[in-house]
Order: C-alpha cells, then structure tokens, then sequence
C-alpha cells in the first residue's frame, strides 16, 4: 500500500467507542493512512470491539495488538511508522469501575500515557491530541465549566486524566511535539459504550435485565453526539496550532436531567426493569460545559445534535445492530 503522500495518524483505543467513530470519520479521506492500536480488554464487551475492527476493510488501515504498556512493542511501532499525527484515546474509563480496579487505571491511562509521550522523545511526531475528561473539573458550581475554571477530580479516573494533563503541559517545554487536551463531556451515540447510560438502559430492555438507576435519575450531563465530537477532532487535524500546549472542553454546552433522556429512549425501545439505586459516591450531580473556546479557536461553525435526534439515532442503530449484544 502507498502511504508516501498521505499522513499518517495513529489513534490508540481504536477498537473502542470515540477512537473508532475517529477513524471511521478519517478514512472517509483518501489523504490518511491510520494506524490503531488498541489491547481489546475486556472491560465490556469484545464482540463489540472485534466489530469495530470492521475498518481493517479499509486498504488505509492497519491495526497492531498493542497495550500502552508494553514499551517496546510502541518503540518497534514507532520506528517502523513515521507518524504525523496521534490521538490517543486509549484508556481506562469509567468512573465507578476506578473504585473496584484502581490499578488498571494507573497502568493505562498513568504508565501507558507516560509510555506514549516517551516515544515523542525520540521521534518526530507534529501534534498530539488526547483524551482528558469532563470529570475533572469534580461537582462544584459555577456553571458552566470553562477550560480555567478550578478543578477539583473526585476520582481515580478523573485524577489520572488531570495526570494527563499536567504531564503533557510540561513535557511539551521540552519535547517538539504540540500536546493538545480534549475534555470529552459523556460522548454518546451509535456504536457507544455499554458501560455508559444509553446503551446499558438499551441492553437492559434487550435481555430483560434490570437497570440500575442510581440517584432516581436526579443528575444532569452535558450529552454530546459522537458525530459533533469527531467533527471537532477533523478540524483540529487540518488547523494551525500555534501553542504548544492547550485544552479544550468537547461537550454540546447544554445539560440535559437524565430522566429525560430515559423518556426519550422510552419512546424507541420497550422500558427496562428500573433497579432504584443510591447516589453513587464516583458521580458528579451535574456537567455543563463552556464550548466557546473551541468554537472561536476553530473559527467555524460547529453544529451540534439535539438531543432528541442524537437519542434517536442511538436507540435505530441499537435495534438494527442489538445481536452483537447477544
Ligand atoms: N465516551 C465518553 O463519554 C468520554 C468522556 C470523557 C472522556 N473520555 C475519554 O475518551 C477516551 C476514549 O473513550 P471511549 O469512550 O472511546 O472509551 P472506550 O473504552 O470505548 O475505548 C478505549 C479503548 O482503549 C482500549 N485500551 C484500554 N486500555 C488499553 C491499553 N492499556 N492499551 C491499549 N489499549 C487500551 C480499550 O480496549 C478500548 O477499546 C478515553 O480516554 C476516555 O477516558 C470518554
């Protein structure tokens, strides 16, 4: 395959929700060539990650069995691709999986990130983006969050992403590579997480499992459709990055109360049994974030989902695709 005129981008966590959706998107163009790594863990289902290895389709796609961990299979990685972009979206996530197995947090998103940015040491890469979170910035108002507002994580998730960050901001001083944060605000859509809300309530309907709701549904998320995020990430591939370092929030900047999102979802699939729930101690009551600083950087016109047609989205492909869940 030629790969000389092309840019080639790698994305860890390819076989995972946002790092597919990404290199779907960036396949679309003949002008890339992706490369994706990912461990295929089990955290939820592989079915549905082998699934997405579905863009191995594509002649402009490798995919190499490769967990953040092992440093010397990312330097062997490296050293056979000269690569000019990377997202890293690989990562332990979920907030309330990080009080049951900590240490898969530290491993992947602690050592397996310090791994990647070891590499930039010694090969020349132009930008990095990765994954940082909208629950770092913990449960305190005001609102909405903008990228200076104080932060305050409530977990090992959140504190491990705010790791991310802070290791980034001050390795970019001396590593030539520009290091971009992406704070994601719970990103759904088709071929989403079954750990996350929609699609767990959607597979509780499916099997006639019980759902468990935690709180009565009394929490608000800034919900933001995968398709409005991964426009994003295009356009921060093609524009000039002046900094070195920077931030952004991803999120739609309009908070929705979770019950509503359940009576939206009531409307496409029959209703799981509701299995009532305590707070849980991972959650934040509430995420609302400050998109302007990524609409005035990319200087265009972003277009977000509604919730309502995001929703409905997610529940059409769910019915058309609900076997892989079987
Ligand atoms: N989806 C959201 O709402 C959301 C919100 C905030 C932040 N994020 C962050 O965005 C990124 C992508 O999230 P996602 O929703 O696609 O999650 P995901 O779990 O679907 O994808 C992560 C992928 O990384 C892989 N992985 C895990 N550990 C690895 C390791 N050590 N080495 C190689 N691969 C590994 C997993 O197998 C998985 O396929 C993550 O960093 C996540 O923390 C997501």
């Amino acid at each position: 395959m030629k790969t000389k005129n092309k840019k080639k981008i790698l994305i860890t966590g390819v076989a995972g929700f946002i790092g597919f959706s990404l290199a779907q998107k960036i396949l679309q163009s003949k002008n890339y060539y992706v490369i994706g790594i990912d461990n295929l863990n089990t955290y939820y289902s592989k079915k549905l990650k082998l699934k997405r290895l579905d863009l191995l389709k594509s002649k402009n796609f490798k995919f190499y069995k490769i967990d953040l961990t092992e440093k010397n299979k990312l330097y062997g990685l490296f050293k056979k691709h000269k690569f000019d972009i990377i997202f890293n979206l690989a990562a332990q996530a979920g907030v309330r999986y990080s009080f049951k197995n900590p240490k898969s947090y530290t491993n992947t998103n602690i050592i397996g990130f310090l791994n990647l940015i070891e590499m930039l040491k010694n090969f020349k890469v132009d930008r990095l983006f990765f994954a940082s979170s909208s629950s770092i910035y913990g449960d305190q108002k005001p609102f909405p969050k903008k990228e200076d507002s104080e932060l305050n994580p409530i977990n090992l998730y959140s504190l491990s992403k705010l790791s991310n960050e802070q290791f980034a901001n001050s390795m970019s001083k001396i590593i030539k590579t520009k290091m971009i944060g992406l704070r994601f605000f719970t990103i759904y859509g088709p071929w989403g997480r079954p750990d996350m809300m929609i699609l767990k309530y959607l597979i509780s309907a499916y099997k006639g499992s019980s759902f468990p709701l935690f709180n009565n549904g009394d929490h608000f998320r800034d919900f933001t459709y995968i398709d409005d995020a991964i426009n994003i990430c295009i356009f921060l591939i093609k524009i000039k990055l002046k900094k070195k370092f920077d931030i952004f929030n991803i999120c739609s900047s309009k908070p929705v109360h979770i019950t509503k999102i359940l009576k939206e979802i009531d409307k496409y699939s029959k209703k799981p049994l509701i299995k009532k729930k305590a707070r849980d101690k991972a959650d934040v009551y509430k995420t609302y974030g400050d998109n302007k600083k990524i609409i005035n950087f990319l200087k265009k016109k972003v277009k977000f989902t509604t919730h309502n047609q995001g929703v409905k989205n997610t529940c059409e492909w769910f019915l058309k695709n609900k076997k892989i869940f079987n």
